[in-house]
């Protein structure tokens, strides 16, 4: 499910993923001093992350894990300048690499895991001892405007999960056995011409058909309609509309 909404989304995403982006910033951004040997990249999606990381780490070898099929056909097609970027298909909950890494990375694709305690632990036995995680998470304010109007127009229709807190994400790395070096809990208002952009962006982000703003079942025309006049009534600045995206950055290391 989650995989196809990805893949779906491949090509548009890069033009409409700014918060996405300056996360993956704020993940580089807090790096130490290093130069790994090799890197387990999870949840690379069209590559933004990667991309910074053959900037720091020039010629270093990636393993570049999604979980939808297209989006890594996608990127390996985009990057295949990069031999050292290896682009897999995979779960970051199950997948094990042959040797345990010295550096692994994910940035705003964790949230969507089934099981953030399994994956982090999943991640911990990836990872070699003295390694470094850095990691990048959408929270559970993200899109709160969209949330609160949503369960206004179509109670009914609410969606059924929640992204993580900042809280239970760092309880379930704690959990996993992951040391917590540093940490950083941003809250940032993202502006949009208006609010029909607003929801294409997010559509084309492949966010919206999942646990991060939709419901057990879709708008109807007329719901979609009063949402997006809703949302430009009650959100717009000047300028445009906001939307506000909750996000941590992590850097962890393994004992
Ligand atoms: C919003 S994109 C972010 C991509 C990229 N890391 C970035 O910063 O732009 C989220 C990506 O996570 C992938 N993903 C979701 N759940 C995953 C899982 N359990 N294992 C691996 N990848 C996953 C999705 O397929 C999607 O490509």
């Amino acid at each position: 499910m989650i995989s196809k909404r990805f893949s779906a989304a491949a090509e548009t995403y890069d033009r409409h993923a700014r918060p996405q982006l300056a996360l993956a910033q704020s993940v580089i951004s807090m790096l130490p001093e290093m130069y790994p040997e090799q890197i387990l990249e999870l949840g690379a999606g069209t590559g933004q992350l990667t991309r910074l990381l053959t900037d720091r780490f020039p010629e270093v070898l990636i393993d570049a894990v999604d979980l939808a099929e297209k989006m890594v056909m996608h990127s390996r097609a985009r990057f295949h300048r990069f031999p050292h970027i290896s682009w897999i298909v995979g779960d970051a909950q199950t997948w094990r690499g042959t040797d345990p890494y010295p550096l692994i990375v994910s940035s705003a694709a964790l949230h969507w895991t089934a099981d953030l305690k399994a994956t982090f632990e999943n991640i911990y036995a990836n990872l070699e001892p003295g390694g470094i995680f850095a990691l990048g998470m959408m929270l559970k304010g993200t899109l709160r405007e969209l949330h609160d109007l949503r369960r206004e127009i179509a109670p009914a229709k609410a969606p059924q999960n929640t992204l993580p807190t900042f809280e239970e994400t760092k309880a379930c790395l704690q959990a996993a056995g992951f040391k917590l070096e540093r940490r950083k809990h941003s809250e940032e208002e993202i502006l949009y011409d208006n609010a029909s952009a607003f929801l294409k962006a997010i559509h084309e982000q492949g966010v919206t058909g999942g646990k991060v703003s939709a419901g057990n079942a879709p708008l109807t025309r007329t719901e979609l309609g009063q949402l997006v006049a809703d949302y430009q009534e009650n959100y717009s600045v000047d300028g445009g509309v906001f939307a506000t995206y909750e996000t941590a950055t992590f850097l962890l290391t393994k004992a």
